[in-house]
């Protein structure tokens, strides 16, 4: 695993962006997991800057998303879909068919999480899967657990995260209480996870998906957690940072794939 810590917002969007762009020149057919939320707004506006220069194609790419809210249909201007069409899609040469969320709209939400699942596993594992992070450490929609679902699955969203994310909308009232996510197996299988965090208020849960304890556990453990981890060694770290350090906190974290603690 691979942390960096940035000085800001812009700087950690652009060490970000770099890590994603060298894997798309690299390979340009790469399949990339890709994330919402505001943490990566910044990162898809550099690639898109870069895509205007001449120096990024997203031709040959296929883009896979963690996460939908149900009942939201794709035009709707809070849903997910309509979030990567504004902060991506629209601004650069990705082929729309080559993009792929879960249908939050679908009569049958366990027919759909069933399409998703079979549809990730036609395409192949992420090369690389971009994450951020909700201030309770959830990962795509995976809330706190003590039992993590494996696959896509629909989700009761916890109260902070409505919460949260009430400041897209125009009242709490509108948020969706349920939504699709890909699971924490799903997640895991990607060759690569990049992990953005930026913001005092998500210190707390970037300190405890390193060092815990906490119950219930964020997803986020699971890509933090090192392979074989001894499981008492979890309860030897020592005690929260000092305030003034969460305050700065602000880091991307790369790493290559790890075993999860299921
Ligand atoms: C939503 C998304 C997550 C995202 C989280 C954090 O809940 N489902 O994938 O990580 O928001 O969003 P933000 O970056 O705005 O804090």
């Amino acid at each position: 695993m691979r942390i960096y810590c940035t000085e800001d917002y812009a700087s950690m969007s652009r060490k970000a962006a770099n890590l994603l762009s060298a894997q798309i020149i690299l390979k340009p057919e790469s399949i990339l997991g890709l994330a919402t939320g505001s943490t990566p707004v910044g990162i898809y506006r550099q690639l898109a800057a870069w895509y205007r220069k001449g120096d990024l194609s997203f031709s040959q790419v296929r883009t896979v998303n963690l996460d939908e809210y149900v009942g939201l249909p794709a035009d709707h201007p809070q849903s997910y879909h309509d979030f990567m069409r504004q902060n991506l899609f629209k601004d650069v040469d990705i082929d729309p068919a080559n993009t792929y969320l879960p249908n939050g709209m679908a009569q049958d939400l366990g027919e759909e999480c069933r399409r998703y699942e079979s549809l990730m596993r036609s395409i192949g594992p992420a090369d690389i899967q971009l994450l951020g992070m909700g201030r309770n450490g959830h990962i795509g929609f995976n809330e706190p657990s003590g039992d993590f679902p494996m696959y896509t699955h629909v989700v009761e969203l916890a109260p902070s995260t409505i919460q949260a994310n009430a400041r897209f909308f125009d009242s709490p009232d509108q948020v969706p209480r349920r939504a699709l996510t890909i699971g924490v197996g799903d997640i895991m299988r990607a060759k690569r996870v990049l992990l953005a965090v930026s913001g005092a208020d998500k210190a707390e849960a970037v300190y405890h998906a390193f060092a815990g304890p906490v119950t219930p556990p964020g997803a986020s453990l699971c890509v933090t957690a090192p392979p074989k981890r001894d499981p008492g060694r979890r309860q030897s770290r020592p005690g929260p940072p000092p305030e003034n350090r969460r305050r700065r906190l602000r880091l991307t974290m790369f790493r290559k794939q790890t075993t999860t603690r299921l």
